[in-house]
C-alpha cells in the first residue's frame, strides 16, 4: 500500500488544498480592490519559499502588476540562525511604486522586518507586507502583516512552497513536520 505522504516526517496536513485555494483568490480580490487606482504595484517574492504562494496570488489579481524577486536566508533546517542575509535582490527600481512584499510565513518576523526596511530606504510611493501564514505567537519584533492567509500555531511545517532543507515544497497542502521523525538518525525518503 502507499504510504499517506511522499516523506514519513509529515504528521498531518493543517491546510488542504481547497482551503488553500479559496483564501488565496480571497487575498488576490482584497488586493485588487485596494490598488484598484494604483499604476505601479509590484509584487516582490521572497525566494524560494514564496514561489507556489506568489504564483497563485498574483494569478488572482485581476490588475495590472508586475512580479520580481529577492532571496534571503536565515535558516537551516529548522532552526532560526538569527541571522538574515540577502542572496539575491529584486530587479526593478521601486521608487515611486506600490510594493507588497511577500513571504510564505512569518515565524520571528526578522527576515520581512529585515527586508522591508532596506525596502523603505528605496523610496517606493507605499510599502505593505502579505504573507500566507503567521505563527503570531512567535514574533520577536513588531511588525504589521497588512494580508495575511492564515494564522498558524508554533508548528514547523512544509508544502505550499514551504520546505524543511529543501524538502516538501512541491506538497499542495501545509502539513505539519513531525521534528522527531525528521531528526531520526536513518532518515529516509519513501520511493
Ligand atoms: P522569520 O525571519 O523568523 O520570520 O522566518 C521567516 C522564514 O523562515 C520564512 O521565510 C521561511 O522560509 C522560514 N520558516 C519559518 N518557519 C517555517 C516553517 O514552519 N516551515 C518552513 N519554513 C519556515
Ligand atoms: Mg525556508
Amino acid at each position: 500500500m502507499m504510504p499517506p505522504f511522499p516523506y514519513d516526517f509529515i504528521d498531518e496536513v493543517i491546510i488542504p488544498e481547497e482551503e488553500i485555494k479559496k483564501r488565496v483568490t480571497e487575498l488576490g480580490h482584497q488586493i485588487a480592490q485596494d490598488y484598484h487606482s494604483s499604476h505601479n504595484l509590484i509584487l516582490i517574492g521572497l525566494l524560494r519559499g514564496s514561489f507556489v504562494f506568489l504564483t497563485d496570488l498574483s494569478r488572482s489579481i485581476g490588475i495590472p502588476l508586475t512580479v520580481d524577486f529577492m532571496a534571503t536566508m536565515s535558516y537551516e533546517g529548522a532552526m532560526s540562525t538569527g541571522a538574515v542575509k540577502l542572496i539575491l535582490d529584486h530587479k526593478i527600481n521601486i521608487e515611486g511604486w506600490d510594493v507588497i512584499l511577500v513571504d510564505d510565513i512569518i515565524d520571528t518576523g526578522y527576515t520581512v522586518d529585515v527586508v522591508s526596511r532596506l525596502l523603505a530606504t528605496r523610496n517606493p510611493h507605499s510599502l505593505k507586507i502579505c504573507a500566507l501564514l503567521d505563527k503570531v505567537e512567535r514574533h520577536r519584533v513588531d511588525i504589521q502583516i497588512d494580508y495575511c492567509g492564515f494564522v498558524i500555531p508554533d508548528r514547523f511545517v512544509v508544502g505550499y512552497g514551504l520546505d524543511i532543507d529543501e524538502q516538501g515544497r512541491h506538497l499542495p497542502y501545509i502539513a505539519t513536520v513531525n521534528l522527531a521523525k525528521y531528526n531520526r538518525p536513518n532518515y529516509r525518503l519513501h520511493h
